[in-house]
């Protein structure tokens, strides 16, 4: 039977480097795998008036739906001052309100992520260690994947063009999928 990881980039930019990477990432699936890309674009900034007002903005109840049916989460993350970017998280948090909350419980995650520096968003991945424990997500810990020096793997629109990354990203799935 097919597998879903719904999979989430923390940027907003055009050629993003890391939307290529999760691009890459659906490319490459593994067999059975089929990784649906979400979109945290049109997440609201979370404002708890608005919650009790309205409730679950559609973006946001969309999300859910899409984490809902996945068997998994891969969550594709810039780094920000060392740490996560504030849509990145924004978005992780209003996904764990309403129902939401259960459905990180157990849910399998993977975090990877790139930059064009040296260390290839460690820092920022380590900063989603707190937020994923808090939600009780099965964070999966045997790979790891840090894509650094973007600029020299991803071309002008951000696709990953470099093969070596590429199957480091290859084995990762393969990995991660071999959980689900
Ligand atoms: C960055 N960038 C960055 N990179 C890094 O490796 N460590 C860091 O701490 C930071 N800090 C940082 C802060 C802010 C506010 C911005 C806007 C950027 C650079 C960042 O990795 C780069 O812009 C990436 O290209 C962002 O990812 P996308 O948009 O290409 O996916």
């Amino acid at each position: 039977m097919t597998k879903t990881i719904l999979g989430l980039s923390g940027s907003l930019r055009r050629a993003s480097f890391n939307a290529g990477l999760l691009r890459a990432a659906a490319d490459l699936a593994p067999e059975g795998v089929r990784i649906q890309t979400g979109s945290i674009r049109e997440v609201p900034l979370y404002d708890g008036d608005l919650e009790a007002e309205s409730g679950l903005p559609q973006p946001v109840r969309a999300l859910q739906a899409q984490l809902a049916a996945a068997d998994g989460l891969l969550m594709v993350t810039p780094e920000y001052n060392n740490g996560v970017p504030g849509v990145f998280k924004n978005a992780i948090d209003w996904m764990s309100r309403g129902e939401g909350l259960a459905l990180f419980v157990g849910k399998p995650v993977a975090v990877i992520g790139a930059s064009p520096g040296g260390f290839g968003t460690i820092l920022a991945q380590n900063h989603w260690l707190p937020v994923l424990r808090t939600l009780k997500a099965a964070l999966w810990t045997e790979g790891r994947l840090m894509v650094s020096r973007a600029g020299s793997v991803f071309d002008d629109q951000g696709n990953l063009t470099d093969d070596k990354t590429r199957a480091q990203l290859r084995k990762f799935l393969e990995g991660f999928a071999a959980r689900l």
